[in-house]
């Protein structure tokens, strides 16, 4: 076990690099704990782990910011993709001049030495870029969490290659059975995707399938968790959010907060029955012992206000999905103004990270079962954001 300690305004965040979880501890409970039982004492009793732990310090540059940075940046660094999948968001690609190899070092440098933990190669089909694995190993080499989101839309070679880079994580998306995942993504991709989760399973690569939850794919979900069951990995169910090239798909397959209960209910029964399985969703308020463990969130309706996302473009955006409601989140342009300068002082991420959820705060599972929806799940006023897919009132 390694823990990161990164200091903050509040106390600190500590950063487990096995499990890619993390918390906010105020300084008062680190105090007390630390002057009690030293810093391995005080982790260990914070983890309930009784071997021995490692850990190692990172101090931001001093700032006054409530988050000193961004606990994961989710970096796009492919304009391609091999795919064209029905539900997909991706944009088409931009006529302007993008990354290159060298400029894409010089931001993750820079992510690193103000602290960012984790780099999430995400976005089009990473894997697709030329220098994938150049900067793959970059990211390792500055001692970041690397994690790459994919489709594994490739062959034995590219998958053994990947498995010897040895990433922290990985997560595969898998849209339901076979014929389903074929007809949404591409004919034979379910096969490559599954073979490349089959031969993840003999590393200790921390694995996870990403599912889209669609009209397409909600009678698949109990067939999506015994496969996770079978090849030994978490599993992340998305609800579809119909933006950016959402006409591909129609709105007879968007999904509805009816769909959204029975699904919730669905994975919470199937919990049970593959307790081995950890399964994520969204609005997961039917499960007793689920509990949303971050003990200091910053209050967030959405977990894009401790996080990231750098389009191939150098554009950030609190999340991947924002960039789609046009510009009015687009907070700056790293390459221009710099990453640093956009989280200390971007007037739309601190306006985006102001946002209040009204419903959210009435409700008794906010920030205990549930970290609240979707801003981009809101089609009304951003004032007054409701995520058409809570159940709640239908509880
Ligand atoms: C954009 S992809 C990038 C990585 C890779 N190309 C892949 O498909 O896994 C990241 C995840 O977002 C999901 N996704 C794409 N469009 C979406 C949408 N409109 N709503 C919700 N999730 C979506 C994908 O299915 C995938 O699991
Ligand atoms: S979901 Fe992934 S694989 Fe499919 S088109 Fe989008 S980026 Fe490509
Ligand atoms: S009101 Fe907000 S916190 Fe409560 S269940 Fe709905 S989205 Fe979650």
């Amino acid at each position: 076990m390694h823990i990161r300690i990164r200091k903050e305004k509040f106390g600190y965040v500590l950063f487990d690099r096995e499990t890619r979880e993390h918390y906010f501890v105020s300084t008062q409970q680190t105090i007390e704990s630390l002057s009690e039982k030293g810093i391995i004492g005080f982790l260990k009793s914070y983890y309930k782990v009784s071997e021995d732990l490692e850990y190692s310090f990172i101090f931001p540059p001093t700032n006054n910011l409530d988050l000193s940075a961004p606990v994961g940046i989710y970096l796009e660094i492919s304009e391609r993709c091999n795919m064209e999948c029905r539900h997909c968001y991706k944009p088409t690609p931009k006529k302007v001049k993008a990354l290159g190899t060298r400029v894409k070092k010089l931001l993750l440098n820079e992510l690193a030495c103000v602290g960012v933990f984790e780099i999430r190669l995400c976005g089009n089909e990473p894997t697709a870029s030329p220098d994938f694995f150049e900067i793959c190993q970059f990211i390792k080499d500055l001692g970041l969490y690397l994690g790459v989101n994919t489709n594994a839309y490739f062959d034995y070679t590219m998958s053994r290659k990947i498995i010897q880079l040895n990433p922290n994580f990985v997560a595969v998306s898998i849209d339901g059975n076979e014929t389903t995942h074929d007809s949404i993504r591409r004919m034979g991709s379910y096969k490559k995707a599954v073979n490349f989760l089959e031969a993840l399973s003999s590393t200790k690569i921390k694995r996870r399938i990403n599912t889209v939850l669609s009209q397409l794919t909600i009678d698949k979900i109990g067939y999506t968790v015994q496969l996770a069951n079978d090849l030994g990995t978490d599993v992340s169910f998305l609800p579809f959010r119909p933006i950016g090239r959402e006409s591909s798909m129609k709105m007879d397959k968007y999904l509805t907060k009816e769909s959204m209960y029975k699904a919730v209910s669905e994975i919470t029964e199937l919990r049970e029955k593959y307790p081995n399985v950890r399964l994520l969703t969204y609005f997961d308020i039917l499960d007793q012992k689920v509990i949303y463990h971050h003990s200091m969130d910053f209050n967030s309706p959405c977990p894009a206000r401790k996080n990231g996302f750098i389009s191939y473009y150098g554009d950030f955006f609190p999340c991947d999905f924002l960039r789609y409601l046009g510009d009015k989140f687009l907070c700056g342009n790293v390459y221009k103004n710099g990453f640093w300068r956009i989280w200390a002082e971007s007037r739309v991420l601190k306006s985006f990270q102001a946002i209040e959820h009204q419903k959210c705060k009435e409700c008794n599972f906010y920030m205990k079962k549930c970290y609240g929806g979707c801003v981009c799940g809101s089609k009304t006023s951003l004032d007054s954001i409701e995520d058409e897919l809570c159940f709640i009132n239908l509880l």
